[in-house]
C-alpha cells in the first residue's frame, strides 16, 4: 500500500461535498491502492451534519479511506493537504448569475488562500468549485504567494462534459466517440464551448453542423445548462458537479489520453492573447502530474469574438474584488 495523501473538501456537508467525499473515499479519484485521509471543513453550524457524513463514511468500510478529520477550523482542514476541493460557498438561486455571488463568497477564498499558504503541503493541487469559480480561484491563488500559482485551478470540467454530452446526443453517437471539445474563458454564461477542433468518430465535428445550430442551440444550451438545472431541480447541479471535480483532479494527477485534451480554468499566461492576471479556461493536456496548454490551434474570427467577451467579463470580476488580491 502507498502512504496516505491528504484531501481537503470545504463545504463537505453541502450538496456537492456529500457526493465528493464518498467518491474520493471509494478510490475513484486516485485508485483503490491510494489511501486517503479526508480533511472535511464546514462552518460551525454545519458540524453536526458533517458528523453524520463522517458516520456514513465509516459505514461504507472503504478500503482506500485511511481516516476522516472533521473541523470548522480552516487551518486544521488545510494542514499538510495534498489536494483541495474548495466547494464551500453559497450557490445561486433562480434568476441570478454566478457573478452575483462574488461579494458573498469572495472573502471565504482570501481566508482559505492565506491558510493554504501557511499550512498546506508546498505541492498542493487546488480545485476551486465555489462560484464564481474562476475569480474565487484567482483570489485564493493571490493570497497564497508561497505556492506555485499554477497549482490553483477553477472547474470548467462540468461545462466540458456538458458539451461532450450535447454533441454526442446531436450526433447519435456514444460520448466515447467525441474528443477535443474546448471550453474557453469563464465558468459563466459568457463561456465559449468550441467544437471547431472537436472530433466525432474520427472526423471533424464542425463539418457536420451549420453555424445556426451552433449559435442558437449548442452554445447557449451549454452556457445555460447550470441555470436549466436550477430551474428543474430547484437547486444547483450537485452529482454532475462532483463527478466533474473527480474527473478534473484524476486527469490532472494521472494524465489525459494521448489523443484528447480537457478544459481547466488556469492562470492565463498570454496564450491565445489572454494576458496574465485572470483564471481562464483553456484546452490542456495533463502529463506527469502537471498540465500544458494546447498551443497553436487556429482560432477563427467567430471564436475570437466569443473568447474576448469571456476575457472582458473576467477582468470586470477581477476589478470588483481587487482589494482582496
Ligand atoms: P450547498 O449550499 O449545498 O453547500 C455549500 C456548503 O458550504 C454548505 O454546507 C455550507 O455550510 C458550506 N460553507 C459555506 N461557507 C463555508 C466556509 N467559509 N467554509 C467551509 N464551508 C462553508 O452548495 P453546493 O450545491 O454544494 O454548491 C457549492 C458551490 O459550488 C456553490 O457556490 C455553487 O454555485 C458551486 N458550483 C460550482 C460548479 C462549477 O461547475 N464550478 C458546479 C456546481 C456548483
Ligand atoms: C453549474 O454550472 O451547474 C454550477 O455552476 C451551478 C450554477 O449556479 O449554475
Amino acid at each position: 500500500m502507498k502512504s496516505p495523501v491528504r484531501v481537503t473538501i470545504t463545504g463537505a456537508a453541502g450538496q456537492i461535498g456529500y457526493q465528493l467525499a464518498f467518491r474520493i473515499a471509494s478510490g475513484q479519484m486516485l485508485g483503490n491502492d491510494q489511501p486517503v485521509i479526508l480533511q472535511l471543513l464546514e462552518i460551525s453550524s454545519a458540524i453536526k451534519a458533517l458528523e453524520g457524513v463522517a458516520m456514513e463514511l465509516d459505514d461504507c468500510a472503504f478500503k482506500a479511506l485511511s481516516s476522516v478529520i472533521i473541523t470548522d477550523n480552516v487551518d486544521v482542514a488545510f494542514k499538510d493537504s495534498n489536494y483541495a476541493f474548495l466547494v464551500g460557498a453559497k450557490p445561486r438561486g433562480p434568476g441570478m448569475e454566478r457573478k452575483d455571488l462574488l461579494q458573498a463568497n469572495a472573502k471565504i477564498f482570501s481566508v482559505q488562500g492565506k491558510s493554504i499558504n501557511t499550512h498546506a503541503n508546498r505541492d498542493i493541487r487546488v480545485l476551486v468549485i465555489g462560484n464564481p469559480a474562476n475569480t474565487n480561484a484567482l483570489i485564493t491563488s493571490m493570497n497564497a504567494p508561497n505556492i506555485n500559482i499554477g497549482n490553483f485551478t477553477a472547474m470548467t470540467r462540468l461545462d466540458h462534459n456538458r458539451a461532450i454530452a450535447q454533441l454526442a446526443k446531436k450526433c447519435g453517437q456514444h460520448i466515447s466517440s467525441i474528443s477535443r471539445v474546448i471550453i474557453w474563458g469563464n465558468h459563466s454564461a459568457t463561456q465559449y464551448p468550441d467544437i471547431h477542433h472537436a472530433i466525432v468518430s474520427g472526423k471533424p465535428a464542425i463539418e457536420k453542423f451549420d453555424r445556426e445550430w451552433l449559435t442558437s442551440n449548442f452554445i447557449p444550451v451549454v452556457q445555460q445548462r447550470g441555470a436549466s438545472i436550477i430551474n428543474a431541480r430547484g437547486s444547483s447541479s450537485a452529482a454532475s458537479a462532483a463527478s466533474a471535480a473527480i474527473d478534473h483532479m484524476h486527469d490532472w494527477i494521472l494524465g489525459t489520453p494521448d489523443d484528447d485534451w480537457v478544459s481547466m480554468g488556469i492562470p492565463s499566461n498570454g496564450s491565445y492573447g489572454i494576458k496574465p492576471g485572470i483564471i481562464f479556461s483553456y484546452p490542456v493536456r495533463c502529463i506527469n502530474g502537471g498540465y500544458e496548454i494546447i498551443e497553436n490551434l487556429e482560432i477563427n474570427n467567430f471564436s475570437k469574438k466569443l473568447i474576448l467577451a469571456s476575457e472582458i467579463e473576467l477582468r470586470e470580476e477581477r476589478a470588483a474584488i481587487e482589494e482582496l488580491l
